[in-house]
């Protein structure tokens, strides 16, 4: 009977053994850098027919594999992409128990052990950002789902009357610097403050917010009749890495009585570095704070912390009535974990945090953030000695924006060349880099997100980027 053979506990011994054999196989190519790629590109069509014909005509044993080919290879040194963690090969263990036992954490009965894992945790990242026992958070789906949680529970605690219940009934708004991964733009979206009410302070020539700019900002929101009730400080920005000045913003909101949240999903780790802690300055200041701990916390995708100074707002964020599910709504049950997050079911993503800090202890973050903020460096300065590279801005964190550059090129002409360098990079494989425009020039942006990355790595790239660009130029004038 087929229900009987879906749940045999034999076949699910093979094909675990042979995944985790698999699995090992990957880790240490592609660690040890012995793949000769990091991604094996394939145009999006071409991938959809791979796999309806797979459905059909591929051979059962051939699918884990297919996977693992037809994937960007985060654990390479030469991945040096988009913002995602190489994941400790145990947490794909916690990632596998969590998917098996499936119990959905809303409420404490289904999940026991991680609603308490999860309070241990929250407690350890409140305590290393700076706060007092007054605090406290959980762990949430993603940095986006964590930043409108954040965003909501701050109009719940400066908007004098109850939008949750009553609807809003004015203009509101939220400050941020141009230069904000564009998920807080569309929190405040979907929080109806539709496109007056984000508030766009610009950025200095860093690209971090430029803070002498806050004070006119707000005065022309105000005059306008919007009602500002929080300010967000990006640490870092998402595309070059820049880390706003937390204190002054933190002095910003004191002054107008606006909730201070700290976008922290990428950079917010850094907490643990003892080295660059102190690019954080302020946050233990800020009413809110997002952490992921799939990006610099090397943890499976998705998880983000959102910590509180005060943990009380946290449980007034939803008022929501599910009698079935919680019998006294009002009470801090930290053990019912529904009542505080977006989500009802969630993962049990709090053990993939206390697995690490079980097994290897916290140190494992302080060198790896630590490692890899210094690598950025290093970098930079070997992009800074060549004439025909250009940095964006000097590294803050890990993120590091660049361009090949030709005076000869006028801006338009070295934007396409960009493009193209970055287009041959995608379609060869050996690296994994990514792009972006920053004041309409185009940049390769790279993330140094994996531990093996070394500077002769980097420096092997720098070569096939001259390569690349002298190819592509001698092509076009020919
Ligand atoms: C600064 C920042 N905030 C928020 C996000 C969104 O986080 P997530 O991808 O976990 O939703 C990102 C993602 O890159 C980010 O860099």
């Amino acid at each position: 009977m087929i229900l009987k053979q879906l749940y045999s506990s034999n076949d699910f011994k093979k094909r675990g053994h042979e995944l985790i054999d698999l699995l090992a196989n990957h880790i240490q190519d592609t660690t040890s850098g012995t793949n000769p790629k990091t991604i094996s590109w394939n145009e999006p069509d071409k991938e959809l027919s791979f796999w309806e014909d797979f459905l059909e005509n591929g051979k059962e044993q051939d699918f884990f594999e297919e996977i693992l080919n037809r994937t960007t290879h985060i654990h390479h040194p030469k991945y040096i992409g988009h913002q995602v963690a190489p994941t400790v090969p145990i947490t794909a263990l916690t990632g596998m128990i969590s998917s098996l036992l499936n119990n959905g954490m809303a409420v404490y009965e289904m999940g026991m052990s991680s609603n308490a894992i999860e309070r241990i945790v929250t407690e350890k990242l409140c305590e290393k950002i700076g706060y007092d026992q007054d605090s406290g958070g959980f762990l949430t789906s993603g940095g986006t789902l964590a930043n409108l949680t954040a965003l909501l529970s701050a109009r719940k605690a400066k908007i004098a009357h109850d939008v949750w219940q009553d609807g809003s009934t004015e203009p509101l708004g939220v400050m941020v610097c141009e230069e904000a991964h564009y998920c807080i733009d569309r929190a405040a979206k979907i929080m109806g403050l539709g496109e007056k009410g984000i508030i766009k302070v610009p950025a200095g020539e860093n690209f971090a917010m430029d803070t002498d700019k806050m004070e006119v900002c707000y005065q022309k929101a105000q005059s306008e009749g919007i009602n500002v009730f929080a300010i967000v400080g990006s640490a870092p920005s998402t595309a070059t890495g820049a880390h706003d000045n937390l204190e002054n913003i933190q002095e910003f909101a004191q002054k107008n009585n606006l909730w201070f949240h700290v976008d922290g999903a990428h950079g917010g780790a850094a907490i643990f570095s003892e080295k660059y802690k102190g690019l954080l300055k302020g946050i233990e200041e800020a009413d809110s704070v997002v952490i992921d701990g799939h990006k610099m916390l090397l943890m499976p995708a998705i998880t983000t912390a959102l910590l509180f100074k005060e943990k009380n707002h946290s449980r007034h964020t939803f008022s929501l009535k599910a009698d079935y599910l919680m019998d006294a709504p009002e009470e801090d049950e930290w053990f019912n974990s529904g009542k505080r997050t977006f989500e009802c079911t969630k993962n049990m993503m709090a053990m993939h945090w206390y697995i690490i800090l079980k097994v290897y202890g916290e140190k494992v973050f302080d060198d790896f953030i630590t490692r890899q903020y210094d690598l950025a460096k290093d970098f930079a300065k070997m992009i800074s000695d060549k004439p025909y590279f250009e940095l964006a801005t000097s590294p803050m964190s890990n993120i590091l924006c660049f361009r090949y550059v030709d005076d000869k090129l006028s801006l338009n002409e070295m934007n396409t060349l960009n493009q193209s360098i970055r287009r041959e990079l995608l379609e060869d494989g050996e690296f994994y880099l990514v792009q972006t425009k920053l004041n309409g020039k185009h940049y390769l942006r790279t993330t140094l997100m994996n531990p093996f990355t070394s500077i002769e790595h980097l420096q092997l790239l720098l070569e096939k980027i001259k390569n690349s660009a002298q190819k592509l130029l001698t092509q076009h004038i020919s």
